[in-house]
């Protein structure tokens, strides 16, 4: 299998602002109001400069970027809504974290037949006979430790979980994943990566709970034009819920708003990522129609379309969540 190695891109001219006043806070306030006010609330927006694409950073979270709080860091993409870009999010984070140094392992754990291990990033199998092909569903009956369903991929640095065929007998089964058995099987891992990221299923079920007991971070993806604030209320509440029992270390690092356009809509959405995650960094990802066809060459979009919005906006993000490996400020 040939390797493709990721390094930085070249300077871009078309980079978003990072911004820590932002207008559309403003809305905030008129969240669930009668059509009128918050058209009103818009209304007194600048189009051109508060709905254009650019990145939040709440002023409460000093500098920027982050830092490493390494040796081995874990995100979780999360949201129970199908589509919402967790899968995109996790392989292009990871994709522009492996350019800046970092060793990346995405564990997939969506139960859907059609998912990031089977689609997209593929395990390199080579030399391994089919019985000793391990999955996450191994590692989360307890059948098997995270490294041994650790796979290669075909880009340097990155490293996939399987899901497995019968991930999604965990939801069901007491058998599975019991209490934050993703967590004690990451923190037992000796592989050498440095940050692990679990794309999590389109459900708020044992799996996706799993995943936030187990992470340090989490990424809320959310699709421009599908917003559903009930359900990102209830994501809100699962946060926290987790927060106030079981692992008090976790913060939301980042709201995504995948395939984003500058449109009234797309400023409602921003208002209630800021509303229900005041302590996230909030990043727009442009909408465009590269990212499916990336899945086709189980590839990063990074790769088939190093000069697109999607490489670029995702790099910037990932240099906002993490220095470059090994900086010092
Ligand atoms: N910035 C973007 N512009 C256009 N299309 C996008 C963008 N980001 C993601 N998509 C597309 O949206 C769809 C859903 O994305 P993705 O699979 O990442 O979401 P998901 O939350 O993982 O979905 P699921 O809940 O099914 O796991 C895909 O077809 C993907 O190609
Ligand atoms: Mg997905």
């Amino acid at each position: 299998m040939t390797m493709t190695v990721l390094g930085p891109l070249p300077a871009r001219s078309d980079v978003l602002d990072v911004v820590r006043d932002w207008r559309i806070d403003s809305l905030i306030e008129v969240l669930g109001q009668e059509k009128e006010v918050v058209d009103a609330a818009l209304a007194r927006l600048d189009y051109n400069r508060d709905l254009r694409p650019q990145l939040f950073v709440p002023p409460s979270l000093g500098e920027v970027p982050l830092a490493f709080t390494g040796p081995h860091s874990t995100y979780v993409c999360v949201n129970q809504k199908g589509g919402a870009g967790k899968t995109t999010t996790s392989v292009e984070l990871a994709a522009a974290w492996i350019a800046m140094g970092y060793t990346v392992r995405i564990i997939d754990a969506d139960t859907q037949d059609a998912s990031l291990s089977t689609e997209w990033i593929l395990p390199n199998y080579e030399g391994i006979a089919e019985h000793e092909r391990y999955s996450l569903t191994d590692v989360l009956f307890g059948r098997q430790p995270l490294d041994e369903a650790t796979y290669e991929t075909s880009i340097r640095g990155l490293y996939i979980v399987p899901s497995g065929d019968h991930l999604g007998a965990v939801e069901y089964d007491p058998a599975g994943a019991r209490d934050g058995s993703l967590r004690k099987a990451i923190r037992q891992s000796k592989a050498d990566v440095d940050i692990t990221i679990i794309d999590a299923p389109p459900a708020l079920g044992k799996l996706s709970v799993n995943g936030l007991i187990a992470a340090d971070q989490v990424i809320v993806p959310l699709k421009v034009g599908a917003l559903d604030k009930s359900a990102l209320r209830k994501l809100a509440e699962t946060i926290r819920a987790v927060q106030e029992d079981g692992n008090p270390e976790l913060r939301v690092a980042a709201g995504v708003m995948t395939g984003y356009d500058r449109s009234n809509y797309a400023g409602i959405v921003a208002a209630t990522l800021r509303r229900d995650f005041p302590e996230a960094i909030v990043a727009s990802a442009r909408r465009n129609v590269r990212v499916a066809a990336a899945a086709e060459d189980h590839l990063p979009v990074r790769v088939t379309d190093p000069k697109g919005t999607t490489t670029s906006d995702y790099d910037q993000l990932a240099r906002l969540l993490l220095p470059v490996k090994g900086a010092t400020r």
